[in-house]
């Protein structure tokens, strides 16, 4: 059993756990994921380690109610725990010899991207990040993030903070402004990924997706999470979950969503429409 140390509601439906996991926190890299679940009749959630801290033995999850079983998993309050917590899974990602780098994060994604920009900033690269949501009180780890980078930019959709309209305007400026950088790192939905590394091609500047897809066992087998990447067959559990955005096939992921958010649908007892 893994219990939960601390839990903090950060904003509408997304929650942020401390799980005290002491030997997958010994483990744990920037990039690196989990699979948990509450109880024995509970489906198994992949989710990313948004931080970790070897001394306490801790890894902080932070999860989105995005249907039935996430809904449980918000539910959980400290002092409960997870039946199972495997991990860390999926490869890690190298956060050295980088001199400049822009972390463009949707929604939720800051969760993931997170550990990654405190690699960054701890490896002395310059992190310029920018923060997107559809409104100002999804906007989560601002401060987190103010801490690391050298510039911090937020882009809301409905214009309630910062830019008004999409993260690609303000990376797009970003670009225009900055022509030394290394490496473009962005994780949130899909259609956005798929937007912003669209960007970064046109401006030739080398561009890393992380992938939420879909995940069943996290062990390569069950074919769940495939991904098409430069024209091949990828496991994002193993193989992943991070990829050169340039060659993933996100519009076969887009498709793939589609079809498993109808039946999520169905499991609410909603019609898919
Ligand atoms: Fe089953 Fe990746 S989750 S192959």
């Amino acid at each position: 059993m893994y219990k939960i140390l601390e839990k903090e509601v950060l904003a509408p439906k997304i929650t942020k756990f401390k799980v005290l996991a002491p030997n997958v926190a010994a483990k744990a890299q920037p990039g690196h994921f989990l699979i948990v679940r509450v109880d024995e009749q509970a489906e198994r959630i992949p989710l990313t380690i948004a931080d970790y801290d070897r001394q306490e033995g801790s890894v902080t999850i932070i999860v989105q109610e995005v249907g039935y079983s996430s809904e449980e998993i918000c539910k959980l309050e400290a002092g409960d725990s997870f039946l199972d917590l495997v991990g860390p899974l999926g490869e890690h990602i190298e956060t050295e010899n980088y001199k400049k780098v822009v972390c463009v994060a949707g929604g939720l994604g800051a969760a993931p991207l997170y550990p990654k920009a405190k690699s960054l900033s701890e490896e002395g690269t310059e992190v310029i990040t920018i923060l997107g949501a559809r409104t100002k009180e999804l906007i989560i780890l601002e401060e987190d993030f103010a801490e690391l980078s050298q510039q911090l930019y937020i882009s809301t959709d409905d214009g309630s903070k910062g830019h008004q309209g999409f993260v690609t305007d303000v990376l797009k400026e970003v670009l225009e402004e900055n022509d030394d950088i290394d490496l473009v790192i962005t994780i949130g939905p899909m259609i956005m990924m798929k937007f912003v590394s669209g960007l970064t091609k046109e401006y030739g500047v080398n561009t890393m997706v992380s992938l939420n897809s879909l995940m069943v066992d996290g062990t390569g087998m069950c074919g769940g999470c495939r991904v098409t990447v430069g024209g091949e067959t990828k496991f994002a559990c193993v193989d992943g979950p991070a990829f050169d955005g340039h060659l993933v096939d996100f519009d076969e992921q887009l498709r793939r969503q589609q079809f498993y958010s109808d039946h999520e649908k169905l499991a609410h007892g909603h019609e898919i429409g």
